[in-house]
C-alpha cells in the first residue's frame, strides 16, 4: 500500500534479519512494508527476496553514506552486523556506529539494534575465572554489541536494543548436534552443568522484531530481551531422544576444557557459556519466554524447532 510504513532490514539475506522480512511479507494488511537491503542485489537470496515482495536496495554498513541512503524514507529500521564475517570487535562497533550515525541523518523514527551484553560489566577483564581474549575483551562478539549500545542510544533515534538468544540452529549451522563419544554413545556437549541456557529459533527474532515495530511507540528507548525457552543441557539432551527415539545424553564438560577444543573458536564459545552458566539468574530472567510468547504468538519451543527441523540434522 502506499502509505504503508518502511521497514529497512539489514542482513535480510540472513537469519535474522530474514526471519523480519518474511514476517512483514506475511501481513501485507499490517501497515508495513520492507526493504531489504544487502551488498550484493543479484544474488540468489536477494532474488528471492525480491520475488517475495521485497524491494531490495544496495548498501555495505562499512559505507555509512550507503547505509544514510538505503535509510532515506524508512520510519524505522533492524540494525545487525556479523562478526564471524570478520571476527573483529573493533569493525564490529564501527558498523554499528555507521548504522546509528545513518539512522539519524536519515530521521528514522524507530531503529532496532541487535544486540548482546557487555559480558565486561559482570567478569571484568582482571577476573581470572576466564581468560581475556584479543587483550580487550571475555567475549569478543558479546562485548562489542554491548558496547555499540550506546550509539544507538547517543543518536537520539527512538531506539530499541533487541537482546537475543542462542539459536537452536547452530545445532545445524555449527554442526554442535549430538555425536558419537568415546563410549559410543550419542551426546551434545556444553560447558553449563545444570544451568540453564536461553535459545530461540533464528526465524522466531525476525518475528519478534516485527512486533516490536507494530506496537509504536510502546518499546521505543526500550531494552527487549527475548528467547523461546530456557532449558539445561540435560533437558535439550532428552528432547533430542525423544525426538530421533535414540539415546541422546549430556556430556557436561569444563569451561576450560571447552576452551581447549580444537575448533575455531573453542576458547570464546568457552567463554560465553561459562558467563551464561555462571549469570543464570539475570541472563535467563531478562529474556522473558512469556514476554516474548507476547511479542510474537506463534514462537516455537526446542522440541517444536526440533521437530520442524529433525531432518535437516543427521542423528
Ligand atoms: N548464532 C547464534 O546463536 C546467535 C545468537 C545471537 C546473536 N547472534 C549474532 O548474529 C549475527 C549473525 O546474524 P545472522 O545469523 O542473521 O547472520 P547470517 O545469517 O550469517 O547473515 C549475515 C547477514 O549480514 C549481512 N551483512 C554482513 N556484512 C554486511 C555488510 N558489511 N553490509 C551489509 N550487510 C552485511 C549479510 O548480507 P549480504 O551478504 O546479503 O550483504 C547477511 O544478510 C552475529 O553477529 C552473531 O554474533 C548469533
Amino acid at each position: 500500500m502506499e502509505n504503508d510504513k518502511i521497514i529497512a532490514v539489514v542482513g535480510a539475506t540472513g537469519a535474522q534479519g530474514g526471519g523480519l522480512v518474511r514476517a512483514i511479507l506475511n501481513d501485507p494488511k499490517g501497515g508495513f512494508k520492507v526493504r531489504a537491503i544487502t551488498r550484493n542485489p543479484s544474488s540468489d537470496k536477494a532474488q528471492k527476496l525480491k520475488d517475495m515482495g521485497a524491494e531490495v536496495v544496495k548498501a555495505d554498513i562499512d559505507d555509512k553514506q550507503s547505509v544514510i541512503k538505503a535509510f532515506e524514507g524508512a520510519y524505522g529500521a533492524y540494525c545487525m552486523t556479523n562478526f564471524w564475517e570478520h571476527l573483529s570487535p573493533e569493525k564490529e562497533m564501527q558498523q554499528a556506529k555507521n548504522m546509528a550515525e545513518a539512522g539519524k541523518e536519515a530521521g528514522l523514527q524507530h531503529i532496532m539494534w541487535s544486540t548482546l551484553e557487555d559480558t565486561r560489566k559482570w567478569i571484568p577483564l582482571d577476573d581470572d575465572r576466564m581468560p581475556t581474549l584479543m587483550e580487550k575483551y571475555k567475549v569478543p562478539h558479546f562485548d562489542a554489541k554491548g558496547e555499540a549500545d550506546e550509539y544507538f542510544v547517543e543518536s537520539k533515534v527512538p531506539y530499541t536494543l533487541l537482546f537475543t538468544s542462542f539459536y537452536w540452529d547452530n545445532f545445524i549451522i555449527f554442526g554442535i548436534g549430538p555425536k558419537e563419544g568415546e563410549d559410543g554413545e550419542l551426546a551434545i556437549t556444553f560447558p553449563m552443568n545444570n544451568k540453564q541456557l536461553p535459545g530461540i529459533a533464528a526465524e522466531d527474532i525476525g518475528k519478534c522484531a516485527y512486533a516490536i515495530f507494530k506496537a509504536g511507540d510502546t518499546y521505543k528507548n526500550k531494552i527487549v530481551a527475548i528467547a523461546g525457552e530456557h532449558l539445561t543441557c540435560k533437558e535439550m539432551a532428552d528432547i533430542f531422544s525423544e525426538v530421533y527415539g535414540k539415546k541422546v545424553k549430556c556430556n557436561a564438560v569444563e569451561p576450560d576444557v571447552y576452551r581447549s577444543f580444537d575448533f575455531p573458536g573453542a576458547e570464546e564459545f568457552g567463554n560465553m557459556f561459562q558467563f551464561k552458566a555462571e549469570e543464570e539468574e539475570y541472563f535467563c530472567t531478562i529474556r522473558d519466554i512469556n514476554a516474548t510468547r507476547k511479542l510474537n504468538p506463534e514462537l516455537l519451543n526446542f522440541r517444536q524447532w526440533l521437530e520442524k527441523n529433525k531432518d535437516k540434522l543427521e542423528v
